[in-house]
């Protein structure tokens, strides 16, 4: 492809995707404000889960906690309650570990810089990346896997989706499509098509906003980009679990203990649990 071609190929991507977002988008609950601290909120619940999902989450956590100093003045059990069933509870440790930080050093005012927003705890570079084009407008791309998957569609990109080289390319191409001063609804846009139209399986081409330049489909290999090596499999674990009921004063009471304070699922409480001895 030469590189008028090229760019060509980009700046339809780009104006498309945004006019389809525009008239297309979900009214999710996160996107009635640009305020900072609910898009972040968001962004966290939405790692690993669905947005079917998180909407009650979201809904019911900022009842609770509306604002930065909210948050950050609550009991930790109290957030911990608030997102109890989403899962992956560092999320919530970390997220209110950083909404402190905010509130002491920035006097409750999410930053809006690369620097200040990415040292956050639990704030990676996709999560970064959302939080300053979504609530600031600024032009960061916001990389994930459903993004990496549409965009190695569309430009036939066959490198792995797994390594840190791709990602860091995909970055540098996702910042090229943003266009001026639309970089949230952009973002957001990418982010609406690999979930509703460019989907892992069956991606709907016949309603794809861009699917008249999408070099992936040329090729016909829609379905079998991204390239992405697989993740080691799980490795199953047998424990006993006991349940110990108290008797005379204690009953109708269940002995559950609490886990150390790192690890997985830290300071969650749980039954007292113990690996099933393997055969030697
Ligand atoms: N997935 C991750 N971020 C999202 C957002 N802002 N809207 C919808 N889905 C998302």
């Amino acid at each position: 492809m030469s590189s008028s071609e090229s760019s060509e190929q980009k700046q339809y991507f780009s104006t498309e995707l945004l006019s389809w977002y525009r008239r297309h988008k979900r009214d999710l609950p996160w996107r009635r404000s640009r305020n900072p601290y609910h898009i972040w909120v968001s962004e966290i619940m939405l790692q690993q889960t669905r947005v079917d999902t998180v909407i009650p989450y979201f809904n019911r956590f900022m009842d609770k906690f509306p604002t930065v100093a909210a948050l950050a003045e609550a009991p930790e059990d109290e957030v911990l309650k608030a997102w109890e069933g989403l899962g992956y509870y560092s999320r919530a440790r970390n997220l209110q570990s950083a909404v402190r930080e905010v509130q002491e050093r920035y006097g409750g005012v999410v930053p809006d810089t690369k620097e200040e927003v990415a040292s956050l705890k639990g704030v990676g570079p996709y999560t970064t990346g959302a939080i300053l084009s979504i609530a600031y407008n600024k032009p960061e791309p916001a990389v994930d896997g459903n993004v990496m998957r549409v965009l190695s569609r569309y430009f036939l990109i066959e490198d792995d989706i797994m390594k840190g080289s791709t990602r860091v390319s995909m970055e540098k191409l996702a910042q090229e499509l943003i266009p001026e001063e639309a970089a949230g609804d952009f973002n957001q846009g990418l982010m609406e098509l690999g979930a509703l139209v460019c989907t892992p399986k069956s991606p709907s081409c016949l309603t794809c906003p861009v699917m008249a330049h999408c070099a992936g489909r040329a090729a016909g290999m829609e379905e079998s980009l991204p390239v992405k090596t697989k993740a080691k499999p799980p490795r199953p674990e047998r424990r006993y679990a006991v349940v110990i009921e108290g008797a005379a004063e204690h009953a109708g009471r269940v002995l559950i203990r609490q886990r150390p304070a790192e690890g997985l699922l830290a300071r969650l409480w749980e039954l007292p649990h113990a690996a099933v001895p393997t055969a030697p």
